[in-house]
C-alpha cells in the first residue's frame, strides 16, 4: 500500500538544516514535538477496540478486534504519509522514508494484541510511541538518513495461540513457520487458517520476506513493575530481559464415580496435579524465582466424576540463567515422583535465555535522555518483550515507562499521560539519532 501523495516530501529535504545542527539541537527540536495529548488520544483510540467492561482490553490474535485494530493503525499510517507493508505472518511495519532508502531501517514498536483481561499500554504504547515520534520527526522538516519504520508484531502475548512471539521469532527466524502455522487455539482453529483469513482482508499491502536487515530496533514499552513508580523516574533504560523456561504437563489417570470408587482404588489425575505443583512451589521457593501454573485444565470438569486428565502450564522465569536452568531441569523429576498412580509426561514449549541488551543501544537510548533532561535509570525487564528476538538479528534496545502499582496483565493497567510522553520524547530522540549516526556492529 503506498503512501497517499508525496506527503513524506512536503516536509522537504532539510538534510543542511540537519547537517548544522548539534545532535542536542536536534533531539531537542524532536522531543518537543512529541504531543503528550495526540499519544494519548491515539492510546485511547486504540483502547476502544475490544475495550472490556473492566476498564481493560481483550484484543486477542488475529481475532475481529485485533484485526479492527489493524484498520486504524493502517489509517494513522496513511494519514501521515507511511506506507504499509505486512509478511507472511501478519507483521505489520509502516515507513517513514529516509533519504538513504536502501539503507537497513531503525525499527520500533511492540505489539496490538493482549491478553483476555489485559490493559491498555501493554504493547499498544510501543506501537503507539512510534507513530508519535514518527510524526514529531516529520513535523520537524527532518528527513532521516535512515528510514524509520513502526511494527506491530503479530502475537506477542500467545493467549490465543501458544506460545507468543510469533511475529517476531518468525521474522528473526527464530522458530520455524511449520510449527507456527500448526499451533490451534482452544477452538481448534490453526494460526495457519486464522493467518490466511487476516491477510486476505488486506490485500492490497505489500508482503516483504521475513529477516530483511535492520540498523538497530528500539522497542518502547510499560516496565509492567513498580520499580520505575517507586524510584519516580520516568524513563528505563532496559538492560536486558530475565529468562525464562514454558512447560506443559499432562496428567493422565482414569474417570470413576465420585460416590463409589475406593479413595486407593482411585486414579485421580486433579489430584496428583496438586501433588505436583505443590512440590515445584516449595522447590522454587527462592528471593528470585518467578513461578506460574497459569493455565490449568481439568477433564471430564463435572462434580461426580473422578478426574480423568489434567493439564498445566509452567512459566518459570529467572535473572541468572545458570539459576533458571538447573530449576527448569528439576520441573520433569519433580512431576515424576508426584505422579501417584497416574502417569504424566512433562513438555518444554519455550526456552528463552537471560540477555543483555548490547552497551552501545544502552548508551544511545542514555544520552538520549539525558541531552532531553529526562531523569532515567538502568533496568532490567522481567517481562518478555519482543526485543528479545530481535536481539538476535540487530541492535536492539528497550525503553522502560511506569506503570502505577506496577500492574499489568490486569484490566486496571494504568498509566500517567506525561510519564508516557517522556519515554515517547526520549523514543523520537534515539530513533532519530540512530537513523542520522554511523552504528557499528549492525547486523542483519
Ligand atoms: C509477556 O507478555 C510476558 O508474559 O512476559
Ligand atoms: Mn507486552
Ligand atoms: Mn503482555
Amino acid at each position: 500500500m503506498a503512501a497517499p501523495g508525496s506527503s513524506v516530501q512536503a516536509f522537504g529535504n532539510h538534510e543542511d538544516e540537519l547537517m548544522s545542527l548539534s545532535p542536542e539541537n536536534t533531539a531537542t527540536r524532536i522531543a518537543a514535538r512529541v504531543d503528550e495529548d495526540r499519544l494519548w488520544r491515539r492510546l485511547m483510540e486504540l483502547a476502544r477496540v475490544g475495550a472490556t467492561e473492566n476498564g481493560g482490553v481483550c484484543r486477542l490474535a488475529l481475532t475481529d478486534e485485533e484485526i479492527e485494530a489493524r484498520r486504524l493503525l493502517i489509517d494513522w499510517a496513511l494519514a501521515i504519509g507511511l506506507s504499509v507493508h505486512t509478511d507472511d505472518i501478519a507483521n505489520l511495519f509502516f515507513r517513514l522514508e529516509g533519504t538513504e532508502s536502501d539503507a537497513p531501517p531503525v525499527v520500533t514498536g511492540s505489539h496490538i494484541d493482549s491478553q483476555p483481561t489485559g490493559g491498555k499500554f501493554d504493547g499498544a504504547f510501543g506501537v503507539v510511541a512510534g507513530f508519535e515520534a514518527v510524526q514529531a520527526i516529520q513535523e520537524c522538516g527532518v528527513v532521516p538518513g535512515r528510514p524509520i519504520e513502526v511494527v506491530a508484531w503479530m502475537n506477542e502475548e500467545g493467549s490465543r495461540f501458544s506460545p507468543g512471539m510469533m511475529g517476531s521469532e518468525a521474522f528473526t527466524r527464530r522458530r520455524p513457520m511449520e510449527q507456527i502455522l500448526a499451533v490451534a487455539d482452544t477452538d481448534g482453529v490453526r494460526t495457519a487458517e486464522a493467518l490466511e483469513r487476516t491477510l486476505a482482508l488486506f490485500p492490497e499491502i505489500p508482503r516483504r520476506a521475513f529477516g530483511f536487515p535492520m540498523t538497530a530496533f528500539v522497542e518502547a514499552h510499560i516496565e509492567q513493575g513498580p520499580l520505575l513508580e517507586e524510584l519516580g523516574v520516568p524513563v528505563g533504560v532496559v538492560t536486558g530481559i530475565q529468562g525464562s523456561r514454558r512447560f506443559r504437563v499432562r496428567v493422565t489417570g482414569d474417570e470413576g464415580h465420585a460416590g463409589t470408587l475406593a479413595m486407593p482404588d482411585r486414579k485421580d489425575a486433579l489430584f496428583a496435579a496438586l501433588e505436583m505443583v505443590g512440590a515445584m512451589r516449595r522447590a522454587f521457593d527462592t528471593d528470585q524465582v518467578k513461578f506460574t501454573v497459569g493455565l490449568f485444565q481439568v477433564a471430564p470438569n463435572v462434580p461426580s466424576v473422578v478426574p480423568s486428565s489434567v493439564l498445566f502450564s509452567i512459566d518459570l522465569r529467572h535473572p541468572d540463567w545458570q539459576t533458571l536452568s538447573r530449576l527448569g531441569d528439576g520441573v520433569s523429576g519433580l512431576c515424576e515422583e508426584n505422579r501417584g498412580p497416574c502417569s504424566v509426561t512433562v513438555t518444554e514449549v519455550a526456552t528463552s535465555e537471560s540477555l543483555e541488551f548490547p552497551v552501545e543501544m544502552r548508551t544511545c537510548i542514555g544520552e538520549s535522555a539525558a541531552e532531553l533532561g529526562i531523569a532515567n535509570t538502568p533496568i532490567l525487564s522481567m517481562a518478555g518483550h519482543d526485543a528479545r528476538q530481535l536481539h538476535y538479528h540487530c541492535p536492539t534496545g528497550m525503553i522502560f515507562s511506569p506503570c502505577e502499582e506496577g500492574i499489568s496483565h490486569h484490566e486496571a493497567e494504568s498509566c500517567n499521560p506525561s510519564d508516557l510522553a517522556a519515554a515517547t520524547r526520549v523514543l523520537a530522540a534515539t530513533i532519530a539519532r540512530l537513523a542520522n549516526q554511523a552504528l557499528a556492529g549492525s547486523r542483519g
